[in-house]
């Protein structure tokens, strides 16, 4: 065979003769013709084989070949209107690399029959989109946060405490011990930045939720960044323009996959130059009562309904600030002026995805921090490491978490975060 080209570089080249290799991904035969789409990792293309044309060998090869089979081709590469991606190959020689055993997924499976099969399934083009989406925006959050300065720094998986609430948190037979898997990388992104000032990850994130929502990974990645002398004010400005250079580098580098998933483009086009609203918590539930006529109790955390109302109003993510200090984490400082409320925020997005980013200025009053935890329940001695920041230089810090496949569910209008990720665990999967 001559030298490979993907289905992508055979297309671009537009004639002449073509060597390609891939999978079957439909076929159809009839008693001289064959239709074969070829998929590769860049597309697929028609390829006709037609039995006169080729040896009797080629054409029994080609009468047993099924969804799936692995093959080389040789043949001439024609623009031709009536075929799916405007162009076929016409076949002369043909190699079978395996001929696939019957392929389990066919039309109008199940959602969980293809979350059974997500090993087969990741090969579907929509799964192939989503992913390279998924790689762009991983790309883009470091390209962001390096061009910016920040230095990348891997925190510790196995974690001694909880961060983010015990309820959700993940145990682990540790020998004979036990430890936790990380529910958040903060607490040492807060000892970083004593050493080197303003840091980001992206990394694997677990938490035992037992909720079963569409908006709901228990293992899933979070990108956070963190740095000293940065107030809410300056993070929230710095989560505004991350999200809007993660849209631009997937309009940019995704056109197909965004075609592919059906994505409305103009919208994200939008979403990539609108200036995203900042309202605090009291505006919010403001808003809700005057444009909505939803009563919410002064305290409570919003739910996904009322946040969805929220985002709907201003069509683009919406920064909402100063919660209620008592539903919010222990390291989220009170506002001095308004301690009932805290220095902190989530990011909104809108149609329905709702909440994809949350952070805060960190409290440096240890006093102030050890009884909120005893309140919880927690002993405050098992996070003396942590309250040691604030006994050596402490200084005013802040930083903020990505849930990355919220980002990608929004970014790609899926209807389930479970396709946001290759290998999605939830409470009901771990498998495969
Ligand atoms: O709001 P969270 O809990 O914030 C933190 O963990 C902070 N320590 C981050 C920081 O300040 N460095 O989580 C951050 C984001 C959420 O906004 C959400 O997008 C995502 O992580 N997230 C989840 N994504 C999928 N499945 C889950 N179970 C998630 N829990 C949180
Ligand atoms: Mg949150």
């Amino acid at each position: 065979m001559a030298k490979f080209l993907t289905v992508k570089e055979a297309m671009d080249k537009g004639r002449g003769k073509v060597a390609l290799r891939g999978w079957v991904w439909r076929e159809r035969k009839s008693n001289a013709y064959a239709f074969i789409v070829l998929r590769d990792h860049t597309g697929v293309i028609q390829c006709v084989i037609e039995k006169d044309k080729v040896g009797k060998k080629v054409w029994e090869d080609t009468e047993k070949l099924s969804i799936e089979s692995s093959i080389e081709l040789e043949g001439t590469i024609k623009e031709d209107k009536r075929a799916p991606a405007g162009y076929e190959v016409h076949v002369d020689k043909l190699n079978v690399i395996q001929f696939a055993e019957r392929f389990p997924i066919v039309k109008d499976k199940s959602p969980e029959f293809l979350l059974d099969n997500r090993h087969l399934w990741i090969r579907s083009r929509k799964i192939v989109a989503v992913m390279k989406i998924r790689s762009t925006i991983l790309g883009a959050i470091h390209k962001f946060f390096r061009d910016k300065g920040y230095i990348e720094f891997t925190p510790p998986i196995f974690q001694p405490t909880q961060s983010e609430g015990g309820s959700t948190l993940f145990e682990v037979k540790y020998f004979k011990e036990k430890t936790y898997l990380s529910q958040t990388w903060q607490f040492y992104a807060e000892a970083a930045v004593y050493a080197l000032g303003k840091v980001y990850d992206v990394s694997p994130t677990f938490r035992a939720e037992k909720s079963k929502t569409s908006r709901h990974l228990t293992e899933f990645w979070m990108a956070e960044m963190e740095a000293v002398w940065l107030k809410l004010e300056d993070i929230t400005e710095i989560a505004k323009e991350e999200i809007k250079f993660i849209i631009k580098e997937v309009l940019k580098n995704n056109k197909e996959e965004l075609k592919i998933l059906e994505r409305d483009v103009k919208l994200l086009e939008h979403y990539a130059k609108a200036k995203y609203p900042t309202v605090a918590y009291d505006d919010a539930l403001q808003l809700l009562k005057d444009k909505y006529k939803t009563k919410i109790p002064w305290g409570k955390d919003l739910r996904t309904i009322e946040e969805d109302k929220i985002t709907k109003h201003f069509g683009v993510p919406v920064v909402v600030t100063h919660y209620p200090t008592e539903a919010m984490a222990f390291y989220k400082p009170p506002e001095p002026d308004n301690p009932r409320v805290a220095r902190c925020f989530d990011m909104l997005a809108p149609e329905g995805y709702v909440e994809i980013m949350g952070g805060s200025e960190r409290s440096n009053d240890v006093k102030y921090m050890k009884k909120r935890l005893k309140d919880m329940g927690e002993d405050p001695k098992k996070y003396e490491w942590y309250f040691d920041l604030r006994r050596f230089g402490s200084v005013p810090h802040s930083g903020y978490g990505v849930g990355v496949e919220r980002v990608v569910a929004w970014i790609c209008g899926l209807d389930n975060i479970k396709d946001a990720i290759p290998f999605p665990r939830t409470m009901l999967r771990k498998s495969p």
